[in-house]
């Protein structure tokens, strides 16, 4: 490896954020206070609707906002007060960004060149580079002249070619249609597994973040919901802002209250044995719901189903509440109007009315 290369590439470094917060003049707080600790070679998704203030935190992270307060460390260095070039870090912009006069070429190698890199270097790593995201036969056209996925391939091209140790995304995939989106989702994780760089990748799109993470940082107005691999926050969601983010479609969340002894429904069908005392909200997923399985079930009116091919979603009248229940495709769920449920209690979520957070105990000691 060249002087050159030693001094542009930077191997993949860990992202402490510490009390981070951001506010725009002297209005609201769109950060109040965020800490997390983002793993040296991790792929993190950033997830949370519009206007929570994912694309605030990953500007502070490269240096395109300043914080308000805090603490943001990239390996060792703190880099809070750096400039943007300073902190090694590469972005990925959802609209390209890309130089509208400069070739593929150009566009990729910039960064090298202003860094000073030897042509020959240059040529050697655009062409890597240009291979690797299949746009080696399209180095000398313009973006004009490419698709949607082609310029978005340029974009995170010229991202990754100066081999950043942080590689950032602000929503890089919105703008494509759902196939290319799909095939874009596999490249990226690919990508990644070869070059293992620290990744953030933000995005509203559960499935992106379901399919890309190695943890899922989940922000609600500026606060961290939780942060945890894709399997925990499926199966133990946190609380119901969660739940209902996370899976399609979202879990169910009914009223019910505990006596301590069981769990009635607002129409008065007991659910299930719980210890819970008092008002709840009970969480259940869609596919987690058994159809008619004789003991300890509630009845309810089949309201409407949707054959999706590979699985139909059942809607079901209880009470006032709708309950969605996910059955293999082309079951006979709907001959009559009545169906009965179970909810096998090690797949119950008991979560609290007021805050919405989920009471861990309880859960695992509802039995039908
Ligand atoms: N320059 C700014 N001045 C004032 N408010 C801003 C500015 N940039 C973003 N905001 C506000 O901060 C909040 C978070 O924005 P943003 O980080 O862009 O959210 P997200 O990327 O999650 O959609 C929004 O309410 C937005 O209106
Ligand atoms: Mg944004």
């Amino acid at each position: 490896m060249s002087a050159i290369d030693t001094a542009i590439r930077a191997a993949a470094a860990s992202i402490s954020l510490d009390a981070v917060t951001k506010s725009y003049g002297s209005g609201v707080k769109v950060i109040p206070s965020l800490s997390a600790e983002l793993r040296a070679g991790e792929f993190t998704v950033v997830l949370g609707p519009s206007g929570c203030g994912k694309s605030t935190l990953l500007h502070m992270i490269a240096g395109l906002e300043h914080v308000s307060g805090g603490k943001i460390r990239i390996g060792e260095r703190e880099v809070q007060d750096l400039e943007p070039k300073r902190r090694g870090c590469a972005m990925v912009f959802q609209n390209y960004a890309l130089y509208p006069h400069m070739s593929v070429f150009d566009n990729i190698a910039y960064s090298l060149r202003v860094a000073g890199m030897p042509k020959s270097q240059r040529l050697e790593r655009v062409r890597g580079v240009a291979k690797m995201l299949g746009l080696a036969d399209l180095l000398n056209r313009k973006p004009g002249q490419l698709s949607g996925g082609q310029r978005q391939r340029v974009a995170i091209g010229r991202a990754i070619v100066r081999e950043p140790g942080v590689l950032l995304f602000d929503e890089p995939l919105s703008n494509l249609d759902a196939q290319l989106r799909h095939d874009m989702r596999v490249e990226l994780a690919e990508l990644h597994r070869r070059i293992r760089a620290t990744t953030v990748f933000v995005t509203h799109d559960q499935v992106e973040a379901m399919t890309l993470a190695d943890r899922i940082l989940i922000l609600n107005k500026g606060q961290i919901e939780q942060f945890d691999t894709p399997k925990a926050i499926y199966r133990n969601p946190a609380s119901v802002f969660v739940a209902k983010f996370i899976g399609s479609p979202p879990m169910n969340i009914l009223s019910a209250t505990g006596d301590g002894r069981v769990l009635t429904l607002g129409d008065g069908q007991v659910v299930a044995n719980s210890s819970h005392l008092g008002p709840c909200q009970l969480g259940i997923r869609p596919e987690d719901i058994l159809v008619d399985a004789g003991d300890g079930t509630i009845t309810g009116d089949v309201a409407f189903r949707e054959d999706l091919g590979s699985h139909s979603v059942v809607a079901v009248k209880v009470g006032m509440e709708t309950i969605r229940v996910a059955t293999p495709f082309g079951a006979d769920v709907d001959e009559s109007p009545t169906i009965r449920l179970r909810f096998p209690p090690t797949r119950t979520h008991i979560f609290d009315p007021e805050t919405g957070k989920a009471i861990a105990a309880g859960t695992e000691n509802l039995t039908p």
